[in-house]
């Protein structure tokens, strides 16, 4: 016990260990099952995320071990601590290689790393009451209407706190599993007791491993005191064993996550066909139309409205912005009043000026599109800078790539670009230039010029009909 300087009162050190090293076979996967995501973030972040809402960052342990330096660099930059459990023996052996950084704790709780929903207050609920228990073990029971596949709690008396045991789903008898109260794989320890016992675990079981839920019989055994209490939030613990119910959690993450921008003020319209991750962030007045995903971390501003269809990821939209249906957008900026759509596709390094336009079937990447600018039709503009008040002709195409190397084109303010232009970088059009319809440019041209570079066209007239003639005897003679 560490004495608190203010108060005189013994506060209990307090560490969290979160369960993250299996492989997650139910998944079928070649990722380790904690990094699969839900609402476009790893389980497990959801995990470390809450467990910071309970205790200071250093006192927090992830034990880790299938593909652990993949899983250890995803959540890194949260400044957790790791315990390896270089071979995954069960979520007992999860603690008994943890032994050492936990010692220096009076209690640990314990989560699990794929079990997304847990909220803050529901880990200090069962903390509060492990403490006012004083209990070597308490574990977080919930009732779930179809208990299939976790443990059950066995429970000493039917009103009582006190657990007997709990008791896996294969082990369970058809009576034990009618129980409908189950272990939701989150507890609290006390940390000598746990460690002074946690030896006497057996591999006894259908699948040779240490199971943490033992603790609860073998600390029994041991006299010591094992409790439970029922969350009041069942939907709180599910866990994503399988990919049917890790969607499950995606859908009540990804609901959430709207009616939490609905509540912000964002209208978003059938909002169960929208894709909207964690960390987006959308201000108030915008309308997000039906089948919209956005994605990572993007941002969108005030009085916009992103129009169906579109798929935007780690792309900042700015306030009164139109997106129109079917864009397609990546680490791109897209600033005030621009409009984009529809079927415009913004490829990462774009960046729309304020009051652009970015019209159906255009391609752009690596180029700055300067306020006021429009690109409307059938167009691929890269690695390009394009000044203010450039209006950049319909089939338009910038041609940067040589096969090796990548070259910039720059368009001056005020440019005019005719249709069908290709514009061979690298490549400069002065301010107030034009560019005559077809012209290939090879050459810069000078500011307030003409460029024209096509053949001169002939007309020969009659032609077409004596071709029509000859054609037309041709069919005859056949
Ligand atoms: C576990 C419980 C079960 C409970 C359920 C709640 C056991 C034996 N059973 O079952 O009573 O109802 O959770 O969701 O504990 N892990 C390790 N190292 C290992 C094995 C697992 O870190 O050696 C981690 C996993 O990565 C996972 C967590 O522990 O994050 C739980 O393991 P999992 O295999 O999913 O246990 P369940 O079968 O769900
Ligand atoms: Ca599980």
């Amino acid at each position: 016990m560490k004495m608190s300087k203010n108060t005189g009162i013994h506060q209990p050190r307090v560490a969290i260990a979160i369960m993250a090293a299996g492989k997650g076979t139910r998944l079928k996967s070649k990722h380790p099952k904690v990094l699969h995501e839900v609402g476009g973030r790893p389980l497990l972040a959801y995990v470390i995320a809450a467990a910071r809402k309970v205790v200071p960052v250093q006192d927090i342990f992830a034990i880790i071990g299938h593909e652990a330096e993949n899983v250890r660099t995803a959540v890194a930059d949260t400044g957790i601590n790791f315990v390896l459990q270089a071979h995954q023996r069960g979520t007992g052996h999860a603690l008994i290689v943890s032994q050492e950084a936990l010692s220096p704790y009076d209690h640990v709780i314990v989560l699990s790393g794929d079990a997304p929903l847990i909220t803050a207050d529901t880990v200090e609920a069962l903390r509060d009451f492990h403490l006012r228990k004083k209990a070597a073990m308490t574990l977080l029971a919930a009732e779930l209407p179809n208990p299939t596949g976790y443990g059950r709690v066995l429970r000493r008396a039917s009103k009582s706190d006190d657990v007997q045991a709990i008791v896996e789903e294969k082990a369970a008898t058809d009576a034990q599993k009618k129980i409908k109260e189950i272990n939701s794989g989150f507890y609290a320890f006390d940390v000598k007791t746990l460690f002074k016992h946690i030896g006497e675990l057996k591999t006894n079981n259908s699948h040779g491993e240490y199971y943490l839920t033992d603790m609860a019989a073998v600390l029994g055994k041991a006299k010591a005191r094992v409790v439970a209490t029922k969350t009041a939030h069942p939907a709180e613990i599910l866990g994503s064993n399988t990919r049917a119910e890790m969607m499950e959690i995606d859908e009540l993450i990804r609901l959430a996550k709207c009616h939490q921008l609905m509540n912000d003020g964002v209208s978003i319209h059938y909002p169960r066909t929208c894709v909207i991750d964690s960390d987006v962030v959308v201000g108030p007045d915008t309308t997000i139309e039906p089948f919209v995903q956005l994605l990572g971390n993007t941002r969108v501003g005030s009085d916009t409205r992103i129009r169906s269809y579109c798929v935007i990821r780690n792309t900042q939209i700015g306030d009164g912005v139109n997106v129109l249906p079917g864009c397609v957008m990546d680490d791109s900026h897209v600033e005030d009043k621009a409009i984009v759509g529809p079927y415009s596709r913004l490829r990462p390094g774009s960046d729309i000026g304020e009051g652009a336009h970015v019209g159906n079937f255009v391609e752009i990447k690596k180029t700055r599109l300067g306020k006021g600018s429009k690109a409307n039709h059938l167009t691929y503009l890269g690695d390009a800078e394009v000044g203010e008040r450039v209006n950049v002709g319909a089939g338009t195409i910038t041609c940067n790539y040589d096969g090796v190397n990548k070259y910039g084109t720059i368009i001056e303010d005020g440019v005019f670009v005719g249709s069908d232009a290709t514009l061979v970088a690298p490549v400069r059009l002065g301010k107030g230039s034009y560019v005559a319809a077809a012209t290939c440019v090879t050459d810069d041209v000078p500011q307030d010029s003409l460029a024209i570079g096509r053949a001169r066209q002939v007309n020969k007239e009659g032609w077409a009909k004596a071709k029509r003639a000859s054609l037309a005897k041709q069919a005859q003679r056949l």
